[in-house]
C-alpha cells in the first residue's frame, strides 16, 4: 500500500496520486499567451504520471509579471491558449491546475539564463509595486500601492480567477510565497505601512486574505483553493512559522483548501538551511497547528523519502520541481520502486510487455 499513489479528494476533485507537479516559471510567453512549450512541459509531466499538474505562476496583470516573457491569466487570447493545454492534461488523467500570482517588487527582470536581474525601462521594465518603498536587496524601490492599487489588485485575482475556470482548471492556487507580492505584505521585513494593512499580524495579512476570500468566491464551491506560502523569511525579525500557522488558521476559515507549503525569497541575504526535504518540517507544524491539509515541498526527490513524508503524516502531498524537470516520468519510475502498478497510456503499452518489458 502506497500513500503517495493513493488518491486525494479535496471538495469534489480527486486528484489520482499525490506527486504534484510544483508550479515552474518557463520565461516563454510572448504578452503572457502560453504556447506549444507549455503544451509539451505540463503534458509531460501529466503524462509521466504526476496527479496534479500545477502550471508556473500565472500573472493577473502585466505589472505583476516577473519577466515580460511570464504566463498571464488576464486577457481573452490566454484563456484561449490555456484551453487545449488544460485539455491534454485532463485527458491524461491528470487534474489541471493554476497558480495564480503577482510579483510585486520582484517584478520587471530579465530571464534568469540572462542573469535575471532588473530590467531598465528602455529594455522593457516597469516600475514596480510593493507594500513600501522598500526594495528587494539591490533592485529598484516599489511604488507603495494605494488603497485604490490594493483594490484593483483583489479585483484582478478575482477576474484571473474567473478566465481560469473558463480554460477549464480544477484547482486554483494562490500565490502568496517567494517573496511577491502577497508575502511582501505579510512580512514585517518588506511592509512597514502605517495603514490597516500594516503594522500588526492581522493588519499584514489582511490583504492577502483579501485575494484569497476573492479568489475562492470565484471559484466553484465544489473545486479546490491552494495556496502557497513562505512559511520562513530565514531572517531575524522576518515572517516566521508562528505567523504562517496563524495564518493558515485565518486560510482555512475562509474555504482555502490546502496550504503548499515553500519558504524564503523575501529577503535577498536570507540564510537558507539547504538539505533534503528541508521545508517538511514546517508543512507538518501547520498541517498540526492549523488542521488543514497540506503539500510539503523542497528537495524531494526520491520515491521512499515522498513515501515517509506522507506515512508519517507530515503531509498530504508532495509538490516535485527540479526532479520533474530532470525526468518528466519521476512518479512512473517512483511508483516502479514502491511496487504500484501504474497503467501506462495505450500508445505506450507496449514498452511493459514482451521478454523485455519489464
Ligand atoms: C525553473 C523553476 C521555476 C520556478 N517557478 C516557480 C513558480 O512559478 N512558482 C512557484 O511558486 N515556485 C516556483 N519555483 C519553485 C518550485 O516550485 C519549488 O518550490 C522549488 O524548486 C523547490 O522544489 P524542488 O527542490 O523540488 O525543485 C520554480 C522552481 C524552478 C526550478
Amino acid at each position: 500500500m502506497s500513500l503517495l499513489f493513493s488518491p486525494v479528494t479535496l471538495r469534489a476533485v480527486t486528484i489520482p496520486n499525490r506527486v504534484f507537479v510544483s508550479p515552474m516559471c518557463e520565461y516563454s510567453c510572448a504578452d503572457g499567451v502560453p504556447n506549444d512549450w507549455h503544451l509539451v512541459h505540463l503534458g509531460s509531466r501529466a503524462v509521466g504520471g504526476c496527479g496534479l499538474v500545477l502550471t508556473e505562476a500565472a500573472s493577473v496583470s502585466p505589472e505583476g509579471r516577473i519577466t515580460p516573457w511570464d504566463a498571464g491569466i488576464w486577457s481573452d487570447a490566454q484563456v484561449a491558449a490555456w484551453k487545449p493545454i488544460v485539455k491534454f492534461i485532463r485527458d491524461q488523467g491528470a487534474v489541471p491546475g493554476i497558480q495564480i500570482a503577482h510579483a510585486g517588487r520582484k517584478a520587471s527582470c530579465d530571464k534568469p539564463w540572462n542573469g535575471g536581474k532588473p530590467l531598465a525601462r528602455d529594455a522593457g521594465g516597469w516600475k514596480t509595486l510593493g507594500p513600501s518603498e522598500i526594495a528587494f536587496g539591490d533592485y529598484p524601490a516599489p511604488r507603495a500601492m494605494t488603497p485604490a492599487d490594493l483594490e484593483a489588485c483583489v479585483a484582478a485575482f478575482r477576474h484571473s480567477a474567473g478566465l481560469a475556470l473558463q480554460a477549464g482548471f480544477e484547482v486554483a492556487e494562490v500565490h502568496a510565497a517567494h517573496g511577491y507580492l502577497l508575502h511582501e505584505f505579510l512580512s514585517p521585513l518588506s511592509n512597514r505601512r502605517a495603514d490597516e494593512f500594516g503594522g500588526s499580524l492581522a493588519n499584514r495579512m489582511r490583504f492577502p486574505l483579501a485575494v484569497a476570500r476573492a479568489v475562492r468566491e470565484a471559484w466553484p464551491g465544489d473545486k479546490p483553493v491552494l495556496v502557497r506560502i513562505s512559511a520562513s523569511d530565514w531572517k531575524e525579525g522576518g515572517w516566521d512559522l508562528e505567523s504562517s500557522i496563524a495564518f493558515a488558521r485565518e486560510l482555512k476559515a475562509i474555504g482555502v483548501d490546502l496550504i503548499d507549503v515553500s519558504s524564503g525569497g523575501n529577503a535577498a541575504d536570507q540564510k537558507i538551511v539547504l538539505g533534503p526535504g528541508y521545508q517538511v518540517p514546517f508543512a507538518a507544524a501547520i498541517r498540526r497547528e492549523a488542521g488543514i491539509p497540506v503539500a510539503a515541498v523542497g528537495l524531494i526527490t526520491e520515491p521512499v523519502q515522498a513515501e515517509h513524508i506522507l506515512a508519517t503524516g507530515q503531509a498530504d502531498a508532495v509538490c516535485l520541481a527540479r526532479a520533474l524537470l530532470r525526468d518528466p516520468y519521476w512518479p512512473r519510475h517512483a511508483a516502479k520502486a514502491l511496487g504500484v502498478a501504474m497503467a501506462w497510456p495505450n500508445q505506450y503499452k507496449r514498452c511493459d510487455t514482451g521478454p523485455l518489458g519489464r
